[in-house]
């Protein structure tokens, strides 16, 4: 059993899917959660996560914004006073062949998902090394390891993730905030809903254990990471696919 009783988290992308569950098995395990989505929708994220007997607050904002970032965390930090977990969760996709591609699909893609990890990490990193402790745990995809046609943006945002990480870990080692990245293989959520049926039958027989994954295999292994069982665990990209990475 791990525990995370007293533990104070941000989770990026976090109204609904992957981002949601891991708010949902953090507040489980005892965190308390700040919820940050570009959309906070009708609250029903927050309350689910409050209902689990923690405190958890939504705050809306674009985290590729690095102004709305910094103006937020400052708010969060004032109303959590110490934050212990950092998950940089949100992304998107805009999947195209590369010569369909827009530029702004390539740079919208690239902002969300690997610009923001920079932006909130950064605007953090200074509380977590004062503190000398600290879990920075950032979504890759398989896609940013076997990359596949049609996400050159995809592809490219999550490797950039990888490389971010190890970086970041080797930066952050001396001061006790240990940074790994979870790479998922394909996971039942909104954006995986947008596949074709005979695509998700082609991946299901592709992936080993024979299923797609649900959200909770993802957040159960981002809750393990952020708790001090973790602690000697730095710079690694753990798979949660299936076995389709393997
Ligand atoms: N679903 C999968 O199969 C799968 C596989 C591998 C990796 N991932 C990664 O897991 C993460 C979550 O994926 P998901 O399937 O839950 O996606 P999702 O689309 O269900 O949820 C993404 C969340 O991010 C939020 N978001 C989007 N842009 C934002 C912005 N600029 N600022 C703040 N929030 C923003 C959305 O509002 C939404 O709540 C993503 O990084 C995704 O790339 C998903």
């Amino acid at each position: 059993m791990i525990s995370l009783k007293g533990k104070n988290a941000i989770v990026t992308g976090a109204t609904r899917g992957i981002g949601l569950e891991i708010s949902k098995v953090l507040a489980e395990n005892g965190a308390n959660v700040a919820i940050l989505d570009i959309q906070l929708g009708d609250g029903s994220a927050i309350k689910e996560v409050e209902a689990l007997g923690v405190t958890c607050k939504g705050y809306a904002c674009d985290v590729s914004n690095p102004e709305a970032v910094d103006e937020v965390f400052k708010q969060i930090l004032a109303d959590f006073s110490k934050v212990d977990i950092l998950v940089n969760n949100a992304g998107i996709t805009r999947d195209n062949l590369l010569i369909r591609m827009k530029q702004e699909d390539f740079d919208s893609v690239l902002n969300v998902n690997l610009r923001s990890a920079f932006i909130c990490t950064k605007a953090l990193s200074s509380h977590m090394m004062r503190n000398r402790s600290g879990r920075i745990i950032n979504m890759a995809s398989i896609n940013g390891i076997r990359c596949q046609a049609g996400q050159a943006n995809y592809a490219a945002s999550k490797a950039g993730i990888i490389g971010l990480t190890k970086s970041n870990a080797m930066e952050f080692a001396a001061r006790g905030v240990t940074v790994n990245a979870i790479a998922p293989g394909f996971i039942k959520t909104a954006m995986t809903e947008k596949l074709a049926p005979e695509v998700i039958a082609k991946y299901k027989e592709a992936i080993p254990l024979k299923d797609l994954g649900n959200p909770r295999d993802v957040a159960n292994a981002v809750a393990f990471l952020a708790s001090d069982e973790a602690a000697y665990i730095t710079g690694q990209v753990l798979g949660v696919d299936g076995g389709l990475g393997a």
